[in-house]
């Protein structure tokens, strides 16, 4: 049973701050994906985020905060990180950085880490954010292991039921989660490609991103994560009759007219506007009942790296599912 009210950013305010203050959990738009977002000060409102997205405990959040003088208060900033916070903010970066003793952080945002993640949003949260005062705690509105929601409607056939109010601003622009860089030393590391290319951040930094992780740091390095029901086979050169076809670009995989529904990331191959559709359309193609998706190659260029980041992702043995607790 749906509980969820859907309203619209403009109208939307009063009600999710009371929500928050509250100890619960608000839905929210953001340029990347739709955020399931609570007081990052208030551990019962935290905890409901793990409850409501069956996410395991030891999978740390993103601290969303409104300014720089918020973030500063949070983590300790080096001279790398503040340019790239300055360059990149507000928009799809997210610093992993030492946090500040102190912070008022509740330390389930953080799972116990001596490091925290921050981003600032564009929008929307933005100004929920600067009007509660307070960073606000927000991974992807989905269940644990699902497909990122870009729309409101997603959010409320997904979390409907768990949750009170989702604020629909709309389609997000960017549609891939943030980029997540780790700096230490006044070295950077990726460990999620995302909405920002990685050779836009290292032109900012002026140095390499190194790419080598060390053990699971961001969960969504997971093998299998960002899964739909079907199965997804990528860098589809021909079509099964029967699959479903994610198509890129103008020219179509062999077989493509048996395909049981098709949806094309970007008829002209921009991958911009890719990013921006790849969670819709594959949330549509997997409502077409097609047991499998068959993915055409996507370059692995620019916002190419996040794109069949998520894809390989999708495809990976379901057996090795983060699928909460
Ligand atoms: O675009 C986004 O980043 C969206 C919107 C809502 O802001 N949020 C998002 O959050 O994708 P989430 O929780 O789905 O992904 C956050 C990632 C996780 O993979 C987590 O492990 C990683 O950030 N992370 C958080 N804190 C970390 C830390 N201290 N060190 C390393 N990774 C961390
Ligand atoms: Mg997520």
């Amino acid at each position: 049973m749906r509980v969820a009210e859907i309203l619209a950013a403009g109208e939307a305010m009063e009600r999710a701050l009371a929500l928050l203050e509250g100890g619960d959990v608000v839905a929210i738009p953001t340029e990347t994906v739709y955020g399931l977002a609570a007081d990052a000060t208030n551990g019962v409102g935290v905890a409901r985020i793990f409850e409501v997205k069956g996410r395991p405990r030891f999978n740390p959040l993103i601290a969303h905060v409104a300014d720089l003088a918020m973030a500063a208060r949070l983590a300790l900033f080096d001279p790398l990180s503040k340019r790239l916070a300055q360059t990149f903010w507000p928009g799809p970066l997210t610093l992993v950085l030492p946090q500040r003793p102190g912070n008022g952080i509740h330390p389930l945002v953080t799972a116990g880490l001596d490091t925290i993640a921050l981003r600032m949003p564009k929008g929307f949260g933005g100004e929920l954010i600067a009007r509660l005062g307070r960073p606000l705690a927000a991974p992807s509105a989905n269940s644990s292991g699902r497909i990122s929601a870009t729309t409101a409607e997603a959010v409320a056939a997904d979390l409907g039921s768990r949750i009170r109010l989702v604020v629909d601003g709309g389609a997000t622009s960017v549609g891939l989660e943030s980029t997540i860089v780790k700096i230490e030393g006044g070295k950077l590391r990726l460990l999620r490609p995302g909405g920002i290319a990685a050779e836009e951040i290292e032109a900012a930094a002026g140095v390499k991103l190194s790419r080598g992780a060390a053990g699971i740091e961001a969960p969504g390095m997971l093998a299998s994560h960002y899964a739909p029901g079907a199965a997804v086979r990528v860098n589809a050169a021909k079509v099964a009759k029967g699959e479903a076809l994610l198509a890129f670009g103008p020219r179509r995989a062999e077989g493509w007219q048996g395909a049981a529904a098709l949806r094309n990331l970007s008829e002209t191959g921009d991958l911009r506007e890719a990013a921006a559709n790849l969670f819709a359309h594959m949330q549509d193609l997997d409502r077409s009942g097609a047991k499998t998706i068959a993915v055409e190659p996507i370059p692995f260029d620019g916002l190419g790296e996040a794109i069949n980041d998520r894809l390989s992702r999708a495809a990976a043995p379901r057996d090795k599912i983060d699928a909460g607790p």
